[in-house]
């Protein structure tokens, strides 16, 4: 083998080594989503994901059955029976059940975000 051909063969794989150091260092990464201590939900991402195409960003959906602005809210005005909404859905409305896409805590989060677009409602006692 002649030098040239072994210095690039020994680039190559220092390359590979690099990468392969890189990927452990980001799968053991300590705000892995898959480890207990990560960080709480993101709801605004999740809200703009699931919820914004009817709902309207911020909650400002023009329509007033869809809008949580100023909104006369059906099912009780705690995050904790938004959340119930969100898990389990309006039947004969728009509105579906999110309990098989998203988790408890994400439910729990977006209950408090969409409850907080709606200023007229006293915050919540955490
Ligand atoms: C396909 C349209 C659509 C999507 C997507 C949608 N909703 Fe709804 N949502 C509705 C409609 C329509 C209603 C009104 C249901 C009714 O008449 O009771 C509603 C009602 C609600 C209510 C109850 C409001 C009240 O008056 O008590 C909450 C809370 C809610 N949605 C949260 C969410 C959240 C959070 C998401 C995203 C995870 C979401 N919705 C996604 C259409 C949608």
């Amino acid at each position: 083998m002649s030098s040239t051909v072994f210095r690039s063969v020994a680039a190559g794989l220092s390359v590979i080594v690099v990468a392969g150091a890189i990927t452990l260092r980001a799968s053991f990464h300590p705000t892995s989503p898959n480890l207990p201590q990560a960080k709480p939900p993101d709801a605004l991402a999740l809200y703009k994901l699931h919820c914004q195409m009817c709902h309207g960003a911020n909650g400002n959906a023009p329509m007033p059955e869809m809008a949580f602005v100023e909104r006369d809210w059906k099912h009780g005005t705690s995050s904790a029976d938004m959340a119930k909404i969100i898990t389990n859905g309006v039947a004969g409305t728009p509105m579906m059940p999110f309990k098989n896409k998203l988790k408890p805590e994400q439910i729990t989060a977006l209950a408090k975000l969409v409850r907080s677009f709606d200023k007229r409602l006293k915050p919540e006692k955490s």
